[in-house]
């Protein structure tokens, strides 16, 4: 399979699958415990449906929607994820390129291995600081600094990984960080050599964000271990109050499921929040982003920006997810597929699909603004 024969998400996934080590590809595709809630994610979105209008005039068609202060082309945009540049060698810079050429936001992770200074210098699309809040107090002050003095526009706090999710694959493959080719692992590397030359042929894996705080090249540690030990699970409502007065700016919390959390995130300044339950990743059996969505834009629409991530990979979830109320959708996986099956080029085929897909689908719905969409397009079964 070539990229040119990437239609959708899943052939997109065939290919990464084909492309990557397996420890990398299981990283990217699991979720945690019986990944229950990582299935639902997708699935939710077929719990309704929706109700076109025709005849109206759909030649034009205007994408694009304001979030956050952002004005983006489209109202989808690629959510922060950790580790890129071991998915593809171009890693963020070349979701950064991509989000570019669509005008569109990316975020860059915490654990993003292309700093944020780098990446800010290199776009002018708007971008998201992914925040995780440490025990190192002075090392969170650090972060914070570093992204307003490089110009980051949207700080996003990752309020869902208190603790490590229980990620089962990653578990059994032993995936670790920094990332090291261990020998129980090069079997698994050897058969796919493509990959191996590239890792090896660019620079060196790093931690750009967090470098000079920890030690890279202490022990290696699992993604879980990571979030158990170094983050502080004492963080709570007033530590978040402080950040935001120190941010001074837009401000969002990512990881938000609940109708009364919602309302506390209004309550202490936050502009935006992100209903997300990390990809399934974090805690199984949790429920959907887009279960919650209408209860959470019933108690904040009004106030603050409600944006939804987790298990989007069509035009069509997107429009259900606009018509209930979210002002714009991240994607994680949508995006890290095409990137390790054939960096920026994969990124930008993805991204360019979903434009097309949103073109199409609001032209079947009869609607030629984001603006039109509303809860009378949608039918729970
Ligand atoms: C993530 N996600 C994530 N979120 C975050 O706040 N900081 C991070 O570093 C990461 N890293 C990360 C790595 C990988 C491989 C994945 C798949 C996800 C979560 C991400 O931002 C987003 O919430 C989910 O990916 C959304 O779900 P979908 O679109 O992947 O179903
Ligand atoms: C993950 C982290 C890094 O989901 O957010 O793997």
């Amino acid at each position: 399979m070539r990229l040119s024969h990437c239609h959708n998400f899943q052939d997109f996934r065939t290919l990464a699958k084909k492309r990557l080590p397996g420890p990398i590809f299981n990283y990217i595709d699991g979720g945690s415990d019986d990944e229950s809630t990582y299935r639902r994610n997708t699935t939710a979105f077929e719990s309704c449906d929706l109700v076109p209008n025709v005849l109206t005039g759909v030649k034009d068609i205007d994408l694009s929607v304001t979030v956050m202060g952002q004005k983006l082309d489209m109202p989808v945009y690629c959510s922060p994820t950790a580790l890129q540049r071991l998915f593809h060698h171009q890693g963020e810079r070349a979701v950064a390129a991509a989000a570019e050429k669509y005008g569109t936001m990316f975020g860059v992770s915490s654990f993003g291995t292309v700093s944020v200074e780098e990446i800010a210098k290199q776009v002018k699309t708007p971008q998201v600081y992914q925040f995780y809040f440490h025990k190192d107090r002075g090392l969170n002050r650090a972060m914070m600094e570093r992204a307003k003095a490089s110009g980051i526009q949207v700080m996003m706090l990752t309020v869902d990984s208190i603790t490590g999710g229980n990620r089962e694959r990653d578990l059994r493959t032993g995936f670790s960080i920094p990332f090291r080719l261990t020998l129980g692992g090069m079997l698994q590397f050897a058969i796919k050599p493509m990959w191996g030359i590239n890792y090896l042929t660019h620079e060196k894996f790093s931690l750009p964000q967090l470098d000079e705080h920890i030690d890279m090249d202490g022990s290696a540690t699992s993604i879980g271990e990571y979030f158990t030990n170094m983050l502080d699970p004492s963080m709570n409502w007033d530590d978040v109050a402080e950040m935001i007065k120190f941010w001074d700016g837009e401000f969002c919390l990512k990881g938000i499921m609940s109708r009364e959390d919602a309302r506390r995130a209004v309550d202490i300044g936050c502009t935006g929040i992100v209903i997300s339950n990390h990809g399934g990743r974090q805690l199984d059996g949790s429920r959907s982003s887009f279960d919650q969505l209408a209860e959470i834009v019933d108690e904040v629409g009004d106030e603050v920006d409600v944006i939804l991530d987790s298990g989007v990979q069509r035009g069509t979830h997107v429009l259900k997810a606009l018509s209930m109320g979210a002002k714009a959708v991240g994607v994680g996986r949508m995006y890290l597929y095409p990137l390790a099956a054939a960096g920026q080029p994969g990124v930008e085929r993805a991204l360019g699909l979903m434009r097309s897909e949103l073109e199409r689908d609001m032209k079947l719905m009869g609607k030629t603004s984001v603006d039109q969409l509303s809860r009378a397009n949608l039918r729970f079964r």
